[in-house]
C-alpha cells in the first residue's frame, strides 16, 4: 500500500493513462506510466501507443525530459526488457537517469520479462507494489490462457429474460446503461455475436457516442456460426464489414492470431450457452432492468446443470447503478 502522496498521485496517473489506451494496444498490454522528478513533482504521464509505437514509459519520459533525472517512475506493468518493434523500456529508464521504479504486475511474457532485474543490475531501485489495475486484467488473463479473455455481456429483465415471447428485446435497459455499453465496446478488441443475433437484430456492433457518431476506436465485428447471413437480413453488418467463424474455438484461435486479447460476447442465448459450456466465459457483465416479463427468452439457451451444485458461479466484482438499471460485473474464480 502506497502512503506517500506524490507516489500515490503518480500511481493514480499511471492507472488512468493505462485505462485511457485500453482497446488500442493489443496484442500489447494497455500500460500506464508516470514520472516524478527528484523533487517529487509529477512531470510526465503516458500510456502505451498502438503496436509499433512507443510504450508507456517512453511517452512519460519524453514528457518529463531532463526532469526525469534522479526521479521515480511508476508503471502498471514491469518495464519490458525486450527489443521488439521498440527498444527495451528498462534501458530507456536507465538512460533517462531514473533512480527508482515502482511497478505493479511482473511481466508474464518470457520474452519481455527481466526488466526489474536489468534495472537493479544498473543501480536502479525496482520495487513491486500492490494495486488494482483493471485495465490489465483481461490482457494478463489472456496471456496466461493463450486465448483472448472473454467477457459475456447481456441485458436482462429482473426475472432473467433478454427478449419477450415475440422476440422483441429493444430496449430492455435504459439510455444510461446503453451508453455504458458503447463506452465499454470501444475498449474491447472484438465484439462477438452468433448468427441468430446477426439475422434477428441487424446489429451494427459498433461503439457509438451519444449523438450516434462512431468513436475513433472500433472493435472488430465478429459473427460465429455457419448459416448464411444475407445482405438484406443484416445490412448494417454488410455495410460495415465483419468476420465470420464457424464455431467458437476457431473464432478464439483466429482472434488470438489477429492480436485480439480482450473480447466481448454479446449473445444471443445459444452462443452464450456454447461459450459457457466450453469453459470460455472469464467475466460476465449483466445489465439488469427493473422490469418483469414473466416469460420470454432467457439469457442462456438451456440448463447449465441438473442441480444447483452444477450452477456456473462467479465472483461479484462490482455493482453499478446506471439510471434505473444495475450493472453486475463478475469474474470466474479460477481466472482472476
Ligand atoms: N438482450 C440481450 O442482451 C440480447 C443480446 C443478443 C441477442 N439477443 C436476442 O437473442 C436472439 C438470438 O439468439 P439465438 O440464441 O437465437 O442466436 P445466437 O446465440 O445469436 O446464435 C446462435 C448460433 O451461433 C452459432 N454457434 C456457433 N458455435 C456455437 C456453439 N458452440 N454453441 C451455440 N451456438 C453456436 C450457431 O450458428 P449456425 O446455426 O449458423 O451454425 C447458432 O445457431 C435474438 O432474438 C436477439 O434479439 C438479446
Amino acid at each position: 500500500m502506497i502512503t506517500d502522496p506524490a507516489l500515490r498521485q503518480a500511481l493514480e496517473a499511471a492507472l488512468e493513462s493505462g485505462d485511457l489506451v485500453r482497446g488500442t494496444t493489443s496484442p500489447n498490454p494497455p500500460v500506464g506510466a508516470a514520472i516524478l522528478s527528484a523533487e517529487g513533482e509529477l512531470v510526465g504521464v503516458g500510456g502505451t501507443q498502438p503496436p509499433g509505437g512507443p510504450h508507456a514509459e517512453v511517452i512519460a519520459l519524453r514528457a518529463a525530459g531532463g526532469r526525469a533525472r534522479g526521479g521515480t517512475a511508476v508503471v502498471t506493468l514491469e518495464p519490458c526488457n525486450h527489443t521488439g518493434r521498440t527498444g527495451p523500456c528498462s534501458q530507456a529508464l536507465i538512460d533517462a537517469g531514473i533512480a527508482r521504479v515502482f511497478f505493479v504486475h511482473p511481466d508474464p511474457n518470457d520474452a519481455a520479462a527481466g526488466g526489474a532485474d536489468h534495472l537493479r543490475a544498473h543501480g536502479v531501485e525496482a520495487t513491486r507494489i500492490d494495486a488494482h489495475v483493471p485495465a490489465l486484467r483481461p490482457w494478463l488473463a489472456a496471456v496466461r490462457l493463450g486465448r483472448p479473455h472473454v467477457t459475456l455481456k447481456f441485458a436482462q429483465t429482473l426475472d432473467g429474460f433478454t427478449a419477450a415471447l415475440d422476440g422483441t428485446s429493444r430496449w430492455i435497459t435504459g439510455e444510461v446503461a446503453r451508453r455504458r455499453v458503447h463506452e465499454d465496446r470501444r475498449r474491447r478488441d472484438a465484439i462477438v455475436v452468433g448468427t441468430g443475433t446477426a439475422l434477428a437484430d441487424n446489429p451494427s456492433l459498433t461503439a457509438r457516442t451519444a449523438d450516434g457518431s462512431l468513436y475513433p476506436e472500433q472493435p472488430r465485428r465478429v459473427v460465429i456460426g455457419s448459416r448464411e447471413i444475407p445482405a438484406d437480413a443484416a445490412p448494417n453488418l454488410h455495410r460495415l464489414g465483419f468476420e465470420r467463424h464457424p464455431e467458437i474455438s476457431a473464432a478464439l484461435a483466429a482472434l488470438w492470431e489477429a492480436g485480439a486479447r480482450d473480447v466481448l460476447v454479446e449473445g444471443g442465448a445459444r452462443l452464450a450457452s456454447g461459450f459457457l459450456a466450453a469453459g470460455y466465459v472469464d467475466a460476465v457483465q449483466a445489465y439488469v432492468a427493473p422490469t418483469l416479463l414473466g416469460a420470454g427468452h432467457g439469457v442462456l439457451a438451456g440448463a447449465v446443470g441438473e442441480t444447483l451444485a452444477d450452477a456456473a458461479r462467479f465472483t461479484l466484482e462490482s455493482v453499478t447503478r446506471l439510471g434505473d438499471d444495475v450493472l453486475y460485473e463478475m469474474t470466474r474464480k479460477e481466472v482472476h
